[in-house]
């Protein structure tokens, strides 16, 4: 760092609780005992569940919710599994101990590879990584970018034999880290960042679409056409009720059709029709509002001192400060064009992006769609990852027809929010302005919403006043191919049992561990009204944890703050945990880790510690499932003491390839 020997503030956000604001200040509260009666009901509920599958309410063996076009646009098989249906899976490898190795660490009957760290060339010139920092912010829109998170492998054939050695891998880039991006930055010069290193960091951001090929083993990048950047600066469109809405319209487009950039891309979905859909998280601190902030600011926590990175120095975008003039003529409304899912077609490299804001506007940990019923409507369930925020669900209007899906399905639809009560039940509350009850909810909140558009833009309020219950902070959601149960990451919450109580979906407070909920939709249809719930485990070590079979955890996978989450063809459920900004880095669980439970069985065993100070996320399979692919991010994060995967002077975030020493299905 340079400047006037003062370090580089590294906005108002940048510490640890960045990613955990609590700016819930709605009276949603419940109260309750805790885990007695969770447990009583536990038991109750296994009952109710077994009925339900044996009933034939959940016909899903076999969907993996992609069955994406190939490059000829013809359907992709993709995802045929080889295994038995219905056979019990085992979790036949030997469960890792809690690693603080800094490396991969995988059960011994597995191996791994690195591809794709950050930096890598991709497109254009193919511009080499450079070490220590040196790349320019030309090169890096030409390579891979940061902090890896969330990603999805469509195969680039038909055939589940080659389409597992060929396809695209799509991933998003979450955040930067500064320190480890400039040679000597991040620099500030009479409090305005230097323009190159701003360059390099807003390319740093978003998503790349890469063709990979497996080559005698090995997994290479294709010099293909299918390679793409999009960036914190690639131009989008805004479609459903938000677009063209008064709250959208900037000095870039007064019209409200259009904006720049996606931000903070955390977990990612997929469409039936084989797209990719990146989720805008964090996205509130890059902007600084030093005037009266409205709502649209204020309940999502747009900087109030300095952005984030400070690129408001560089970029008038992300000063938020109202003018004395229209909203058109600077950007007081560019933050209400982030914290959307973002729709990218991986297939057509020139195609904008497109911002589906049906959807809601917050802080979108992910997406995961419910198996698509023919003639049915379109489901997905969504968290917002901050203390005490909710879980939604998106129902389209038009109903999902084979052949006739697409983008159109995720524009008119109803969003709701989730209602845990603590009798096990819960209800999807719409937020929808044509809904009488919403509008005499609002009107009894005292809160005006001017239309659709005005409920999605501020979806946080809108479930404030529908009665949603407040969680701990809502990561990712994956849905059981063999029976519909849809399962919640909830990473942890300091805040409860202080600004939020406890209840029975939130049974700990404060929350330090984590837990998983899941819900079963009533009646067997996604798009019912009303569901049932039960946690599936609570995280944390071996005296204050509960395990899937309804026991403590043990050495072979006591956890915290499970994030990133994944259902494989077979139903086994992957989890990934993130530790990251906590105290628990120091406890009893290593490493951040992967591990793999079987719901059928409550079976859970660790198999995959990351290095030092990084966090383990994103993670999908070739459709024959013989590769995974999982994603380390911020290695030595901060100067935390990892050179992983084996640079001298810079961590980086890279992808593993994991696969079985015999070949066989991973998992198993
Ligand atoms: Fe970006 Fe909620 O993890
Ligand atoms: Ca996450
Ligand atoms: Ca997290």
């Amino acid at each position: 760092m340079t400047d006037s020997n003062s370090p580089v503030p590294y906005g108002d956000d940048a510490s640890a609780d960045f990613d955990h604001e609590d700016s819930n200040r709605s009276s949603n509260r419940h109260f309750n005992d805790i885990l007695t009666t969770q447990l009583k009901r536990r038991q109750l509920l296994k009952g109710g569940l077994g009925l339900a599958v044996a009933g034939g309410l959940f016909a899903h063996a076999g969907w993996l919710g992609a069955a994406p076009p190939h490059a000829s646009g013809k359907p992709g098989l993709g995802h045929g599994f080889p295994g038995k249906p219905g056979r019990p899976i085992e979790l036949g490898f030997t469960a890792i101990a809690a690693s603080r190795v800094d490396d991969i660490v995988v059960p011994p009957e597995y191996t791994f590879d690195v591809i794709l760290p950050w930096g890598t060339p991709i497109l254009g010139d193919y511009p080499a990584y450079l070490d220590g920092g040196h790349n320019s912010g030309v090169d890096q829109e030409q390579q891979i970018g940061m902090h890896h998170d969330g990603m999805h492998y469509f195969p680039l054939s038909p055939s589940p034999v080659h389409g597992s050695r060929h396809g695209l891998l799509v991933m998003n880039h979450e955040y930067i880290d500064q320190r480890a991006m400039h040679a000597s930055g991040p620099t500030l010069v009479d409090g305005v960042r230097d323009a190159d290193e701003v360059r390099k960091e807003i390319a740093a951001h978003g998503v790349s679409v890469v063709e990979i090929r497996e080559h005698r083993g090995r997994w290479e990048v294709v010099r293909g056409r299918f390679n793409r950047r999009v960036t914190a600066a690639t131009p989008m469109e805004i479609r459903g009720p938000a677009r063209s809405h008064v709250k959208m319209r900037t000095a870039y487009s007064p019209d409200g059709t259009r904006t720049r950039g996606t931000h903070n891309n955390c977990a990612h979905g997929f469409t039936p029709w084989g797209t990719y859909l990146t989720c805008e998280e964090n996205f509130a601190g890059y902007y600084v509002n030093r005037g009266e902030r409205p709502r649209e600011h204020g309940r999502y926590g747009v900087a109030t001192g300095n952005g984030r990175y400070r690129w408001e120095t560089v970029e008038p975008r992300y000063d938020a400060t109202p003018g004395i003039g229209e909203a058109t003529s600077d950007f007081r409304n560019e933050p209400n064009t982030q914290g959307w899912i973002t729709e990218i077609n991986p297939f057509r490299p020139g195609s904008t992006p497109v911002k589906h804001t049906a959807m809601g506007r917050f802080a979108h940990e992910g997406i995961v769609f419910a198996k698509p019923g023919p003639g049915r409507p379109l489901v997905a369930y969504m968290g917002d990852d901050a203390q005490n925020e909710y879980i939604y669900k998106y129902v389209s209007r038009e109903n999902y027809i084979p052949g006739r899906a697409g983008s159109h399905l995720l524009d008119d639809g109803t969003l709701y929010a989730a209602r845990f009560n603590d009798d096990g039940h819960g209800e999807w509350l719409p937020l929808d302005i044509d809904d009488a009850g919403f509008r005499a909810a609002a009107d009894a909140a005292g809160v005006a919403f001017s239309d659709q558009g005005d409920v999605v833009i501020n979806a946080r309020l809108a479930a404030d006043v529908a009665g949603a219950t407040p969680m701990d902070r809502p990561e990712w959601g994956a849905v059981d191919p063999n029976n519909g149960w849809v399962y919640f990451t909830l990473t942890n919450n300091s805040q409860r049992g202080n600004s939020s109580e406890v209840d029975e979906a939130n049974p700990r407070g404060p929350n330090p561990y984590g837990h998983i909920i899941r819900f079963l939709e009533d009646g067997g249809r996604h798009d019912s009204a009303t569901f049932t719930w039960d946690i599936f485990l609570l995280s944390g070590t071996e005296s204050d944890s509960l395990g899937p079979d309804g026991n403590p955890l043990t050495a072979d996978n006591i956890h915290a703050s499970p994030d990133g989450l994944w259902f494989d063809a077979n139903g086994l459920l992957w989890i990934q945990t993130d530790m990251s900004g906590s105290q628990l880095a120091s406890g009893p669980f290593g490493n951040n880790q992967m591990l793999v439970a079987n719901p059928a069985t409550g079976q859970i065993k660790r198999f995959l510690s990351g290095p030092n100070v990084c966090e383990v996320t994103g993670v999908v399979a070739t459709p024959d499932h013989r590769t995974l692919f999982v994603n380390i991010q911020h290695p030595g994060e901060g100067g935390g003491g990892s050179s992983w995967p084996g640079n001298v002077l810079r961590p980086r975030s890279a992808t593993v390839v994991v696969r079985r020493r015999d070949g066989g299905i991973v998992g198993t």
